[in-house]
């Protein structure tokens, strides 16, 4: 125990670790001086969302005094019937920011660890923090995740690898074969997430979203969101598939409601808008190879991607950095991601939008590379 100090009995003090992790910053939502800024900064869907799922959100407007289902029952039935899962084998979250967070609250104790890919999304090791479990984070050479370079930091006090696949921000992603060594070489104990937050955008023949790998398996949990495809963000929609066992252990500690009633009837009509999820694919595929060529052509590094968004590099020297970039941009009024707390700040993460968002990022970039230096 402590030893008692006027300094810390005067006063609450977090937790172990609490204040060493660096709060979440989202993306750039304004400028000074741009009314109304293109938001290329958050892999936001910039067809907003499905018509039905608006109608949905708005029928439910009368009902905001009552609680919501606690087990979202329409929701489950409606992700169960659409993928094929069992309805007990899934959990749903305030985004699926908030499974993270149950895994590791679950799973981790102190002296646990989880790994991640160094460049791996933001908010895992935030939950494992959290949880008050060491986060280790695998070398990821030439920004792609590496199986055996994470393998190599799993122990048995490895609790969860967190997966990101594709993965943000760098866009890259594994193959089906690639995931199941990395699974195959897990022990029993460490859960394998496999976040498909991006993964309707992938046209990759050799990738799998990880559900059939599931199924079968003791220590799988794949996460989905509403976020992305059916551009739900807002409401803060996302859901596990695990073995029923975790799921039930994890459903102890979920908060009783959180997942708000319009939310839970928007996404069951988002999911049933085969036509918007299809738009909202095609224009990502159609604009990915042109953004990524187009970059690319103008001595950029662009990273390929499997995301709605593509990850472009910047050179270190000749006073165009990606910094510069990014205020050049908003100078523009287009706003991008800066990746300095990603600790790869020599690159820019830029949502593919609509086309005249796209014909902009390039024309203000092709202005921006061709400035005398
Ligand atoms: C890889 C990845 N996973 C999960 C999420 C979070 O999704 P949600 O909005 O469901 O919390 C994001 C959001 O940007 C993401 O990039």
């Amino acid at each position: 125990m402590d030893t008692i100090t006027p300094e810390n009995i005067s006063r609450p003090r977090p937790k172990t670790g609490i204040l060493e992790i660096e709060a979440y910053v989202g993306g750039k939502a304004s400028v000074d001086g741009v009314a109304e800024p293109i938001k290329l900064s958050s892999n936001e869907n910039v067809l907003g969302s499905s018509p039905h799922a608006r109608a949905a959100f708005e029928q439910n407007a009368g009902k905001l005094h009552v609680y919501p289902d606690g087990k979202a029952g329409v929701l489950r039935d409606a992700v169960s019937a659409e993928f094929g899962l069992e309805p007990e084998r899934l959990i749903f979250g305030c985004g699926s920011d908030e499974v993270f967070t149950l895994l590791a609250q679950t799973y981790c104790e102190p002296g646990d660890n989880v790994v991640q890919g160094q460049y791996g999304f933001l908010a895992y090791r935030i939950a494992g923090r959290a949880a008050q479990a060491e986060v280790r984070f695998a070398p990821m050479p030439r920004l792609r995740f590496d199986v055996d370079q994470a393998l190599a930091l799993v122990d048995d006090r490895t609790r969860i690898l967190f997966l990101d696949n594709p993965g943000n921000p760098t866009g890259g992603w594994l193959h089906r074969d690639e995931v199941e060594r990395l699974h195959r070489n897990l022990p029993g104990g460490c859960i394998l997430v496999l976040d498909g937050a991006y993964a309707e955008f992938v046209d990759d023949p050799g990738f799998s979203d990880g559900l059939d790998l599931a199924r079968h398996a003791e220590n799988i949990v794949v996460t989905r969101t509403f976020s992305k495809i059916h551009g739900l963000a807002a409401l803060r929609v996302g859901w596990g598939y695990g073995p029923a066992q975790m799921i039930s252990a994890m459903e102890r500690i979920r908060s009783p409601f959180n997942v708000n009633l319009p939310a839970q009837f928007a996404a069951v009509a988002a999911l049933g808008d085969k036509d918007f999820q299809a738009q909202s694919r095609a224009l990502i595929l159609q604009w990915r190879p042109w953004l990524t060529q187009q970059l690319g052509g103008l001595g950029l590094e662009v990273m390929p991607s499997q995301g709605n968004f593509v990850l472009v590099g910047f050179p270190r020297e000749d006073g165009r950095s990606a910094q510069a970039a990014e205020a050049f941009l908003a100078s523009r009024g287009v706003l991008v991601r800066g990746l300095g707390n990603y600790g790869i700040p020599d690159h820019l993460r830029i949502t593919i939008g609509l086309e005249a968002h796209n014909r902009k990022v390039v024309e203000a970039l092709a202005d921006f590379v061709g400035q005398p230096g």
